[in-house]
């Protein structure tokens, strides 16, 4: 049986109004293009005609302009889940025109699985290779696992594939595809150290269950990162400061940790800047994504072995590893993301998580989703799969964002996604806040002296206001967003005046 080559817009024909597409994808890493660009293009055709046509979406983390953008932009959306980066989409959910779901990244397969966002209808998957063995169809992804076994395994109307050539075949043979069991015969994963294998290079259907393959040669839209700046080097070099007097002191292993690094700009640098200091051991990597700066630490030598759920590269880098695939193949292992972010694993492997807060309060706890408690920014992405089992938990942001205009340490999150129970340290380029073994009363005093030097005498303003109150920790409720108050009406955090927050 010949599989069926098909048109993008062939493939965006058989999916109709109020269906639901799963992605492959994580990030815009893997993520199928010219699908869901055409499907936004029937979306409006439909539109246009008077016929109501929105449909619901199931991605592994976010994808790109081509889809979350564009689908979101033709008003094609009704559901998406879980974490998204794009910028249209984000002014959509923010107008409350899209029902978006912000889930944690382990669980999004599992609720699939579990029937609790309803049906899949359709698996729309890239993939660099797909090969026909009996009955049977080997589907090789590209450059990223997501939730595509689950989605492949659960599409009612079946599997359209993207192959797209601009992913080199080299890559065959770099994911390591395994799928959780559903309850209650779960098994444990038998993951010991960051780079094993315990599945297979591909995901396997039934070859009757592919409805159509559409061709395409369309690069990853990666974004390009900020360059690394005083800020960010400095962040960096605390944290390895960090790491290298937790080694010293035993608090972690002598053999060092595996370490997993969230997404952003911030991040790469970090994890850059801890590279290039010669007293941290080499490491392993455990990760939900793998930004530019890794790769380069494993060409290094520096970093021995990734795992990781995505390759969230330039393209540059992303030729550079397919290029050298004899290079990384032993080294690099790209997974499901229930499997890159399980929490079993992390919990038993031991990693240091090193996540970007938007915001951290004065007792710890730690908001990565909403500007001003009310804004999505991305949603949770993997950083609560990571700090919540992490052996060490550390938190980095700049001090202050905007110019200034904005503190990153403040009375009260005005939101919060991370509690202080997970969180160990918070670390920002004024130095470390290190939370272990700390009361909450201490853990202020700790994390005032990591804030900018606008902000600490207001901080300290703010504790002396609330000692009045008592307790375990010290809040006045009315002055606890003050400073969010004051940039929601001055456009800048630093006020001049608490006395109209204390009536
Ligand atoms: N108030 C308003 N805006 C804020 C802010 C705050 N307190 N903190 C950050 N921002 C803005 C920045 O100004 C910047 O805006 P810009 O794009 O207009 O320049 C934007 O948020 C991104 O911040 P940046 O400092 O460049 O950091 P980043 O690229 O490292 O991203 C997060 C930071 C928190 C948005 C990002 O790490 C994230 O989405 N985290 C949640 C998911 C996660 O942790 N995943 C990793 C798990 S493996």
């Amino acid at each position: 049986m010949a599989f069926n080559r098909i048109t993008a817009a062939e493939a965006a024909s058989f999916i109709s109004n109020g269906e639901t597409i799963g992605l492959s994808g994580f990030t815009p890493a893997g993520t199928p293009k010219s699908v869901p660009a055409e499907i936004a293009v029937k979306a409006e055709q439909e539109h246009a005609a008077g016929r109501a046509f929105k449909i619901n979406i199931f991605t592994g983390a976010s994808t790109g302009q081509s889809c979350d953008g564009a689908l979101a932009n033709a008003d094609a959306i009704n559901f998406r889940a879980p974490y998204t980066t794009n910028k249209d989409f984000r002014t959509h959910v923010n107008n409350n025109e899209i029902c978006y779901s912000d889930l944690n990244l382990s669980n999004m397969a599992t609720q699939i699985r579990q029937g609790y966002l309803g049906k899949v209808d359709w698996a729309i998957i890239e993939a660099c290779e797909i090969e026909q063995h009996g009955d049977k169809a080997h589907i090789y992804l590209t450059a990223s696992g997501g939730i595509s076994p689950t989605i492949c395994r659960l599409a009612e109307k079946g599997i359209i594939i993207e192959l797209n050539a601009f992913h080199s075949k080299n890559c065959m043979g770099i994911h390591d595809v395994y799928e959780l069991e559903n309850h209650p015969f779960r098994k444990p994963v038998m993951i010991m150290k960051a780079n094993d294998r315990i599945g297979k290079p591909y995901i396997e259907v039934d070859a009757s269950r592919i409805k159509g393959i559409v061709e395409c040669n369309i690069p990853d839209e990666a974004r390009a990162f900020k360059d690394a700046d005083e800020v960010t080097t400095t962040i960096g070099q605390n944290v390895a400061d960090f790491l290298l007097s937790n080694l010293r002191s035993g608090k972690i292993p002598a053999s060092f940790l595996n370490l997993q690094s969230g997404v952003g700009s911030g991040a790469n640098a970090v994890l850059g800047a801890l590279g290039q200091c010669p007293e941290v051991p080499n490491f392993n990597i455990y990760t939900e994504v793998l930004q530019d700066a890794p790769v380069q630490l494993i060409r290094d030598g520096r970093v021995l072995s990734a795992s990781t759920c995505s390759l969230t590269v330039t393209n540059d880098c992303l030729k550079g590893i397919y290029n050298d695939m004899d290079f990384f193949r032993d080294k690099l292992v790209l997974r499901p993301s229930e499997i890159s972010n399980c929490p079993e694993v992390i919990a038993r492997i031991g990693v240091c998580s090193l996540n970007t807060a938007i915001e951290v309060d004065i007792y710890g706890h730690a908001n990565s989703t909403k500007i001003c408690g009310t804004k999505m920014m991305n949603g949770i992405g993997g950083s609560a799969d990571f700090t919540n089992n992490a052996y060490l938990s550390i938190f980095t942001c700049g001090s202050t964002t905007k110019g200034g205009a904005i503190s990153s340490i403040v009375p009260f999150c005005s939101h919060i996604d991370h509690t202080s129970h997970f969180i160990d340290a918070v670390i920002t380029e004024y130095g470390i806040a290190d939370l272990r073994g700390k009361c909450a009363m201490d853990k202020a005093a700790e994390l005032i002296k990591v804030a900018h030097p606008d902000y600490r005498p207001l901080l300290q303003d703010y504790l002396h206001i609330a000692s009045k109150f008592k307790g375990h920790t010290h809040h006045c409720l009315s002055a606890a967003f003050a400073m969010h108050d004051t940039l929601r009406r001055k456009g800048d955090m630093r006020l001049t005046d608490w006395s109209e927050y204390l009536k």
